[in-house]
């Protein structure tokens, strides 16, 4: 019986091998398990890019990305103006992308470049939806970012009984703007709540008290579609959507532009050069420089920016406003 066992098990050892080849890449703390299948080349990372996914194969966010360059972009956020002081860091930024590198957040395209300028262009959304920099302050307009974690004075509970059934708004609870792209309302708490495996239709502050969720429900606006017919912003941004016909002739064009369209719709989009668009536009840039990418790879303003776009969302309530 014995015997029969350590066969089994050697053979098991045996399939594991012929399976998975490890190879160290990069550092040498960090390994990088991969294996093929149906031709096709499938990694896990650890911690950081873990499961067996083909973008865990590439850089991960922490290859290019580390704690001195999140502290650059967002230089003024523990300064005692700040709204949110010791709230953000690092940390929780890298703890929080670990569940979604695996599907290819920060960890997709055919270049280093391009996988940085997603994260610029991610937290180009998170800088401008939270930054306190409005008017002259000190470090200039674009060091605010992550001065604030919820909204301030709300004017309303964000309780949308339409969903009553779905996401039913939890006596007390208010939904009101929260996290690193600010989410409002019951449905939207409800429905990252639910793919993020945590009560938030209950305990919507969760996001204020925690700096790891409050990345992770932004990410996963990010990454997920707010209506099923359209492209996640991460799909857009890194060329995943194939625009129609009709985005064709509506000028959504794949770039960072229609990811401010699908994000915000109308409250940002279509109406020209306003400031509500050009704020999102400018922090994205701002970040590309510190990154030392440079705001010229960002491309043509006909890709960088959505004034002449007609809104994905027309007059719906989209995720942030
Ligand atoms: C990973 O990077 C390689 C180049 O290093 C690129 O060819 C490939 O498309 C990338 N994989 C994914 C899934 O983005
Ligand atoms: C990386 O990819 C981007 C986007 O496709 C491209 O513009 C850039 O030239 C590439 N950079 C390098 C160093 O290959
Ligand atoms: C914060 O949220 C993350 C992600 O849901 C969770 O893993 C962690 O335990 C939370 N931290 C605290 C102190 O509750
Ligand atoms: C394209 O736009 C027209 C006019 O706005 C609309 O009637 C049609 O349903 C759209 N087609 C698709 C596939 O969205």
């Amino acid at each position: 019986m014995a015997n029969q066992n350590a066969i089994v098990l050697l053979l098991a050892f045996v399939i594991l091998l012929t399976d998975v080849a490890t190879t160290v890449q990069g550092d040498s703390t960090k390994k990088t398990l991969v294996k093929y299948k149906h031709g096709k080349k499938y990694c896990d990372q650890g911690w950081e890019c873990q499961g067996w996914s083909i973008y865990c194969c590439n850089l991960t966010i922490t290859d290019y990305f580390q704690t001195y360059q999140f502290e650059n972009l967002f230089s003024m956020r523990n300064s005692p103006v700040a709204h949110a002081v010791g709230f953000w860091d690092y940390h929780s930024f890298i703890a929080a992308a670990s569940i979604f590198e695996p599907q290819g957040f920060g960890t997709t395209g055919k270049n280093k470049t391009f996988q940085m300028m997603e994260i610029a262009a991610f937290l180009g959304h998170v800088g401008s939806k939270t930054s306190c920099g409005y008017g002259v302050a000190t470090g200039g307009p674009l060091a605010w970012g992550l001065c604030y974690n919820h909204e301030m004075s709300p004017s309303q509970t964000y309780c949308d009984d339409y969903y009553k059934l779905t996401y039913p708004c939890t006596p007390g609870a208010e939904y009101y703007g929260r996290g690193a792209i600010p989410i409002y309302w019951n449905y939207n708490y409800g429905a990252a709540g639910e793919a993020l495996k945590v009560n938030l239709l209950d305990h919507p502050e969760y996001i204020e008290q925690n700096a790891t969720l409050a990345f992770q429900a932004a990410m996963w606006r990010w990454m997920n579609p707010i209506k099923k017919s359209q492209p996640s912003a991460h799909d857009i941004f890194v060329g995943n959507w194939k625009p129609t016909k009709n985005d064709t002739m509506e000028k959504r064009v794949p770039g960072f532009g229609s990811t401010m369209n699908v994000l915000y719709g109308d409250s940002v989009c279509g109406q020209g050069d306003v400031d509500a668009m050009n704020n999102i536009v400018s922090h994205y840039l701002y970040y590309l420089d510190l990154l030392g990418v440079g705001r010229e790879q960002a491309g043509p303003h006909e890709f960088l920016t959505c004034g002449e776009q007609v809104p994905f969302n027309p007059s719906s309530k989209s995720a942030s406003s």
